[in-house]
């Protein structure tokens, strides 16, 4: 079945990353079909909903897709065409949301009522838009409208109980929960399976890697950091094994996937080292400990050209997302597979 996904803004290209890591690391069957703006169409099975769900942060919500339409004014006429008939004896809701300004001109609470009226007209079932049993939802964006059925749906609230600055040990280093779980996905591994965070300061993709059912390994080669993370770790109820070591000096046997943050040489510790150089010894070391054709994100300041070295050691770089942190900041996010 076709599948709809809405995705979240904060990010021009990790969302779509984002679904198909997670897919690919969870060894679930799709193919991509389509991306618009905010939007994704991938054909695949009921499976995706549960994985998504359970998995994404930079994903919104999804479902079957109804139809699409790519011209406003055959919207009644296309809609009219559809078997409705799986509403019926159910209440349902509709609800239209606009990507960022596209069609404008047409007002979304005007479609939202079209779209109920020709439903209702169908099925003779009840509008509740408190809580439906089925929520129909029309997407607006740069290839028309796209109509589906929302099966299922992220809740944002955990992410921002995760905070960094809600946890017992803060520091400015760590990275929102949203982008640690993006991180961690990345890198395409599946439940069960050994991940490792080389510079795991306060622990933040450790936390989103045992929520996920991943078996996560952290290091950082500052106590303070260890004990920070053990901390925040536990008072999610969860345990990791943290190891006080050098990223360049691995003590960790094979691990399936590897997603870090290391440091920028800004806010965070280098212990006098320049960032290129952890960087590339880094590389270097991790070659050895990350599975053959697994997978590893991977960040660093823009002027570090990461990539480059990332090649220079041997890895396929498969992605590279740029993100503005701010005026004299840019970072960097890699994904490359162990050759
Ligand atoms: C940008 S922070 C990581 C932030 C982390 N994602 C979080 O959620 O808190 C980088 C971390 O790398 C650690 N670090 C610096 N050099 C290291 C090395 N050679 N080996 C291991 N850790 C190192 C620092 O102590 C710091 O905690």
């Amino acid at each position: 079945m076709l599948i709809a996904i809405l995705l979240s803004g904060e990010h021009p290209s990790l969302p779509y990353s984002e679904v198909n890591a997670i897919l690919k690391g969870e060894e679930i069957s799709f193919s991509e079909v389509n991306r618009f703006d905010q939007l994704m169409i991938i054909d695949g099975g009921k499976e995706v909903f549960d994985v998504l769900k359970r998995r994404g942060a930079y994903i919104v919500e999804g479902g079957r897709l109804i139809t699409h339409i790519p011209n406003i004014s055959d919207l009644i006429n296309q809609c009219d065409k559809i078997d409705w008939s799986f509403i019926e004896g159910k209440s349902f809701g509709v609800r239209v949301k606009r990507v960022k300004n596209y069609w404008k001109e047409f007002s979304s609470v005007e479609i939202e009522k079209k779209l109920g009226g020709i439903i209702k007209r169908h099925t003779n079932s009840k509008v509740n838009l408190e809580n439906p049993e089925i929520w129909i939802r029309g997407i607006i964006t740069n290839g028309g409208i796209f109509i589906y059925e929302c099966n299922f749906r992220i809740s944002k609230k955990e992410f921002i109980e995760r905070r960094p600055r809600k946890r017992v040990f803060f520091h400015p280093g760590a990275l929102d929960a949203k982008l640690s779980r993006v991180f961690v996905n990345l890198c395409r591994i599946k439940r069960g399976e050994k991940f490792l965070d080389p510079f795991c300061g306060t622990g933040g993709f450790l936390i989103e890697a045992e929520l996920m059912g991943l078996d996560a390994y952290g290091l950082d080669i500052d106590l303070e950091m260890v004990k920070g993370a053990y901390k925040n770790l536990k008072y999610y109820g969860l345990e990791a094994n943290l190891i006080l070591a050098d990223a360049r000096k691995l003590p960790i046997n094979k691990v399936d996937g590897i997603s870090t943050d290391p440091p920028y040489g800004r806010g965070t510790s280098t212990k006098g080292r320049s960032v290129k150089e952890i960087i590339s010894n880094f590389l270097e070391e991790v070659k050895e400990v990350l599975r053959k054709n697994r997978f590893m994100c991977i960040a660093s300041p823009q002027e570090v050209k990461i990539e480059e070295e990332a090649i220079k050691k041997g890895y396929k770089v498969h992605e590279v997302h740029i993100m503005k942190v701010h005026k004299s900041l840019t970072r960097s996010i890699i994904v490359v597979e162990n050759l």
